[in-house]
């Protein structure tokens, strides 16, 4: 039953949880499709660097977030991209690679630059899951690609931010 007191306390809480929810790392990030080729049992691995690879290198590095900013702490990053030529390796495991965030909710990804493909834009694919949360899978992008604009798919607000070519950072939120 909703009392008197009931109605004045809300009102009382109302604007101190309007400050915790202005409190945010700004949206949860989107979701998009996991594609044709993803597959499970990755290594666990930063590196997917094979040896003698001549592709361009390109780490990636960021946090796993809750929405109200707290880093999340062994959350579950799995990355797959295409190789230098476009193509997944769908025998193996090249360019397929999961690993867990630090105490800080930190990832790094040490790989090359993966080649566009007939149709999409340059991309990662990536699921994150925090620990004992949800699974969300989603596709990271490149700035000022021609191909962004050719591609369905692409959302600027996947793309990394790039202070140089080869070093990309993206900070996933995660409800
Ligand atoms: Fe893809």
């Amino acid at each position: 039953m909703l009392t008197r007191r009931r109605l004045i306390s809300a009102a009382v809480l109302w604007p101190l949880a309007s400050n915790v929810l202005a409190q945010t790392c700004g949206r949860i990030t989107p979701r998009q499709t996991e594609g044709p080729f993803f597959k499970t049992n990755t290594p666990q691995r930063i590196t997917l660097l094979e040896p003698g690879a001549k592709a361009p290198r390109l780490v990636v590095a960021g946090q796993v977030l809750s929405p109200d900013c707290t880093p999340l702490k062994g959350a579950l990053l799995d990355f797959w991209h295409a190789d230098e030529h476009g193509e997944y390796d769908n025998q193996g495991f090249r360019y397929r690679g999961h690993q867990y965030t630090d105490a800080e909710g930190r990832y790094r990804l040490e790989t090359i630059l993966p080649a566009e493909y007939p149709g999409r834009a340059r991309h990662i694919h990536v699921k994150v899951q925090p620990a004992g949360g949800r699974l969300l899978t989603t596709q990271l992008y490149f700035p000022n690609q021609p191909g962004n604009q050719r591609d369905g798919l692409f959302r600027q607000d996947l793309v990394m931010q790039m202070s140089e070519p080869g070093a990309g950072a993206f900070d996933f939120v995660v409800a």
